[in-house]
């Protein structure tokens, strides 16, 4: 899970962003020895499974916009349910042997004619055995199906295997947006600024908030190329990896640092320390996750990062109790993205560390999580129509840089069995209000400055 501070920098009083633009020339000593670091060679990562394009038509924007305005309307739905961890006692050796027994994910499901013609009926019918097949496989990949072409009929899709729609876990933010509200439809990364940057292996988790299930859609794949959707099964990956590093990570746990504020260095400590109150208070409760406010952890003088609590990259899995790489390193290991296309500013970088000490992780650990990882991808095609149901605690995903224009979204979705695993709470009114304000600042803002959700 990635999201920036742009927003929070904005929130914060003007003083407090001078100190951060004064900092370019106030701290020019530290920059000096960070510029002086050759930049590593970037380079396009792998994937194990690439399929071909089919180029099948879509529909024009005017007409997958389309909503079903006699169906109700959705925006009071469930908050993003809390995170299940279950990953006390998990015998690394025990648990690599199970996950290499776990089904191939993604299923595909390919629509024949028949199954066109029956529409929504297609899922209403096979609801058991797709909602089993999902358990089962991780993702399941829905080629070919004319009715998810536009959000109406996306709606219809996932009401008929009866997936219940709640927020996206940094809804609270007002960093992630919607594309029809009324259809519990978020706009996934399409924009210009951001079709250069890859967006690495994650699920859509916070160590505190996590959906239970995902339906990625296609509405319109990219104009001139890329765009490939990817998944990997958190289960293959678990068996792939080195035994020994997974002792070491299981062992040490992991923190996730999701955002940098420089402050000049040379500042007086008393000031750095109102800055990181300041933040901490007024700002860091707007993202809804457990955070730290912590100075200069990945060396850089004066930079505050606000770092998630220690996590299991390894969890068993809410339902069917399989063990699965639970964890975002892919995405947001510092030493990764700089070795790949990344567009994202110092303010959104991200970085991942040892728990115990604090160290960031080691370029050789990243480098087999990177190995482990994209060996098991599958780089989607995913044409007009197409969806990808996920199982968001067993399948991690992510997207290729693209050139042109894309249109992709997503519904996240809770539980459906078990009301104590929802939590209890519905979508807030006065959050409501704050991000129609934030979103609409997000308007104007540089386009970079946005949330990473593939
Ligand atoms: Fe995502």
């Amino acid at each position: 899970m990635m999201l920036s501070f742009a927003a929070l920098c904005l929130a914060i009083p003007a003083a407090t962003n001078a100190f951060a633009t004064s900092g370019a020339t106030a701290s020019g000593s530290s920059f000096a020895l960070f510029s002086t670091l050759e930049a590593p060679k970037r380079e396009a990562p792998g994937a194990g499974y690439v399929p071909e394009w089919e180029n099948r038509p879509g529909l024009s924007e005017e007409e997958f916009m389309k909503s079903d305005m006699s169906k109700p309307d959705l925006s009071g739905m469930w908050e993003c349910p809390l995170t299940k961890w279950d990953s006390d006692n998990i015998d690394i050796k025990q648990a690599q042997k199970e996950a290499a027994q776990a089904p191939n994910c993604p299923l595909e499901v390919r629509a024949s004619d028949s199954d066109n013609q029956m529409g929504a009926e297609y899922f209403a019918k096979n609801k058991d055995k797709l909602r089993e097949d999902l358990l089962k496989h991780g993702a399941i990949w829905f080629r070919g199906f004319d009715l998810m072409k536009g959000v109406a009929g996306h709606r219809e899709m996932y009401e008929a295997l009866e997936l219940q729609p709640c927020l996206d876990p940094l809804h609270s933010s007002g960093l992630r947006k919607f594309s029809s509200e009324r259809d519990a439809l978020y706009e996934e990364v399409n924009k210009p600024s951001l079709r250069g940057h890859y967006i690495g292996l994650h699920s859509e988790s916070t160590t505190k908030r996590t959906a239970a299930y995902a339906a990625f859609v296609c509405f319109q794949k990219a104009t001139e190329g890329g765009g490939r959707f990817l998944v990997a099964d958190g289960a293959a990956i678990l068996a792939e990896l080195d035994t020994k590093l997974l002792e070491k990570l299981y062992e040490r746990k992991i923190r996730i640092s999701v955002s940098n504020l420089d402050i000049p260095p040379s500042l007086p400590g008393f000031v750095k320390e109102g800055v990181k109150g300041l933040v901490d208070a007024a700002v860091a409760p707007k993202f809804d996750m457990d955070l730290e406010m912590m100075y200069e952890m990945d060396g850089k003088p004066g930079r505050l990062q606000a770092v998630e609590i220690a996590e299991s990259p390894i969890n068993r899995h809410p339902v069917t109790g399989l063990p699965v790489w639970f964890n975002n390193a892919h995405n947001h290991a510092r030493k990764l993205r700089d070795r790949r296309p990344c567009g994202v500013p110092e303010v959104g970088m991200t970085e991942v560390f040892y728990a115990d000490t604090m160290d960031t992780l080691s370029l050789e650990d990243c480098q087999e999580i990177k190995r482990a990882s994209e060996k098991h991808i599958t780089a989607l095609a995913m044409e007009p129509g197409d969806v990808l149901l996920v199982d968001n605690y067993r399948a991690l995903h992510g997207r290729d840089v693209f050139q042109g224009d894309r249109y992709h979204a997503v519904s996240w979705f809770t539980w459906d069995d078990n009301e104590e695993w929802r939590g209890d709470e519905r979508r807030m009114v006065e959050k409501n209000g704050l991000n129609k304000a934030m979103n609409s600042m997000m308007d104007w803002l540089p386009k970079d400055f946005e949330s990473n959700q593939s």
